[in-house]
């Protein structure tokens, strides 16, 4: 689908590339600048979706969507994500495109901890609670920070471990020098390139727990990893849960 016309953000983006091409700008503005650049893009495909549905409700109602889901599919999943690739490119920030009461089962991985808390965070708990049917079925799973401070200060092959298993692909890992690294890595990711959106906030089972009784689900337990459903490869160090309408 093309974007939708935006003269004002096609100006802001054409001012900020050229100030980023300018020698004397210094890191902080433009880091600042970078991350400016990431959320006209989104906002860039969330208008021209909106635009397509000015309502906030989509069509179609699926049964089982994926949020953020970026490369991982499931099979008879729709996806929603700010960015390529996805069914549906949305900022889940400005809620939740579905129908009332039109889900059945809900999947995030890796993604809660992505947007901001407590606005974007609990919206997002209140969109999901709206958007599922009786008795429908939330399952997020997120980067485990209680597993991480339970294993402070850890024992160097630990720590080795987490470095392989979570970093290896990015390039910070010479930058994770102690365990205390791999703790501000979690709660506070800041990765500066332009694919990346940062770790605002962190999580455990009682923070999960606690955000989806609050937005109304009747049950919250810790969810059977599934492999059908969740990648593999974040089940190590990563906390599940279930949370049903
Ligand atoms: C760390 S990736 C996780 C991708 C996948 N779930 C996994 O576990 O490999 C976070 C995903 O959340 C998406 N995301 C971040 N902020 C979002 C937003 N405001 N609305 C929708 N998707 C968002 C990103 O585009 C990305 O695909």
């Amino acid at each position: 689908m093309p974007l939708s016309p935006s003269p004002s953000l096609d100006y802001l983006k054409e001012q900020i590339t050229a100030v980023l091409e300018d020698p004397a700008t210094g890191h902080g503005l433009s880091r600042t600048l970078r991350a400016a650049t990431k959320e006209i893009e989104i906002s860039r495909f969330h208008r021209t979706s909106s635009s397509a549905w000015p309502n906030g409700r989509i069509d179609t109602a699926p049964a089982n969507v994926q949020i953020g889901g970026g490369a991982h599919r499931i099979e008879g999943f729709f996806n929603i994500d700010a960015v390529p690739p996805a069914d549906l490119l949305w900022d889940v920030r400005e809620g939740i495109p579905l129908q009332d009461g039109s889900v059945q089962c809900m999947f995030s991985e890796h993604f809660v901890e992505h947007i901001d808390y407590p606005r974007s965070a609990k919206l997002y708990a209140q969109e999901a609670h709206r958007v599922l049917a009786s008795g429908g079925r939330l399952i997020t799973g997120v980067p485990d920070a209680a597993f991480l401070l339970k294993h402070y200060p850890a024992n160097p092959g630990l720590a080795d471990e987490m470095v392989k298993r979570w970093y290896s692909k990015r390039d910070c890992v010479g930058d994770i020098n102690t365990f205390l690294d791999l703790i501000n890595y979690m709660f506070r990711d800041q990765g500066d390139t332009p694919n990346y959106t940062p770790h605002h906030w962190a999580y455990d089972q009682e923070k999960l727990t606690q955000m989806f009784r609050e937005a109304g689900f009747e049950s919250v337990e810790a969810w059977d990893f599934d492999p059908a459903i969740a990648n593999p490869k974040r089940q190590w160090g990563s906390v599940y849960v279930l949370a049903t309408k």
